[in-house]
């Protein structure tokens, strides 16, 4: 079933137009959520970014949070998905082609879920990844439905066998394709600081906040690409990938090559928050 404004759907009825600004524009929001053993994970962290990026983009939810909460486990429990994910966009609405912002469209809430298995592999055994110059807006922190640069890169990342892009501007790590992302150096996690150049990731602040729980000490400082090959472990943080180590970056082994006890430490911890 699909959620389609406020009511539930079998996919062949769902009565997208062509006219929508979401297809149109990318003028819209979105935020995907993970459904561990049929629960929403981190799901009122996902609404306070979902209210915000709306905010941003002078978007106004169609139905208050709480609405779009009930209608959401709705979907989860129809859908029986016990691990997954939950994909949902607001957009702007129905209106004929313009750019300025229509008079009187109703934003288009629209919402599924997906059987995903956790990947345990790439979390295990890491994952290599590529760099590469972050040519996106200076508006990060919106969850956009614009993701061109980011499928341009993570394509690319996939062309070369890797399984993530990481971006950086004027040699200054930024974030990844569909993470955030962490080094680690003499036992000092560090991270590019919460602004307009990255998205605030629910996964990033969970991962600080057990590191805090457990003193590793923490800097949300932005750090160089020089400093990401010189890094003790690299690791990505994000709703599908967890805790994922990189392991080799532009083909250069990180550390040791293998996943770091800080890493593995804050897997550890991850997984216990999923209960797990
Ligand atoms: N992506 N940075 C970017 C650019 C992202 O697209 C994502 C998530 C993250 C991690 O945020 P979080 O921990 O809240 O998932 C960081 C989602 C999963 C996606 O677009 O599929």
């Amino acid at each position: 079933m699909i959620l389609y404004k406020n009511k539930l759907l079998p996919e062949h009825e769902v009565p997208v137009s062509y006219q929508d600004r979401g297809y149109n524009f990318g003028d819209g929001v979105y935020e995907v959520f993970r459904i561990y053993q049929g629960v929403l994970y981190g799901k009122q962290a996902h609404f306070r970014r979902l209210e915000r990026s709306a905010a941003e983009i002078r978007l106004q939810l169609p139905y208050p949070i709480e609405e779009i909460d009930h209608k959401l486990e709705e979907l989860v429990r129809l859908e029986q998905v016990s691990d997954g994910t939950l994909y949902m966009q607001i957009t702007r609405g129905v209106a004929p082609r313009a750019h300025v912002f229509p008079l009187s469209a109703e934003p288009v809430l629209m919402a599924f879920c997906t059987k995903v298995e956790r990947p345990l592999k790439l979390i295990h055994e890491g994952i290599t990844a590529i760099t590469l110059p972050d040519i996106r807006w200076l508006r990060c922190d919106i969850k956009s439905l614009n993701l061109l640069p980011n499928v341009m890169a993570k394509q690319q990342a996939a062309e070369q066998g890797a399984g993530e892009a990481i971006m950086h501007r004027d040699g200054i790590v930024t974030e990844c394709s569909a993470s955030n992302i962490m080094i680690v150096k003499n036992g000092v996690i560090y991270t590019h600081p919460i602004n307009h150049l990255i998205l605030p990731g629910i996964t990033r602040a969970v991962v600080l906040k057990l590191a805090s729980e457990s003193s590793t000490p923490i800097r949300e400082e932005a750090f160089s690409l020089e400093d990401l090959f010189a890094a003790d472990e690299v690791f990505v943080t994000g709703t599908t990938m967890e805790v994922t180590p990189v392991v080799k970056v532009n083909q250069r082994i990180i550390g040791n090559g293998a996943v770091g006890p800080v890493t593995q430490r804050l897997q550890a911890a991850f997984e216990r928050t999923i209960g797990r």
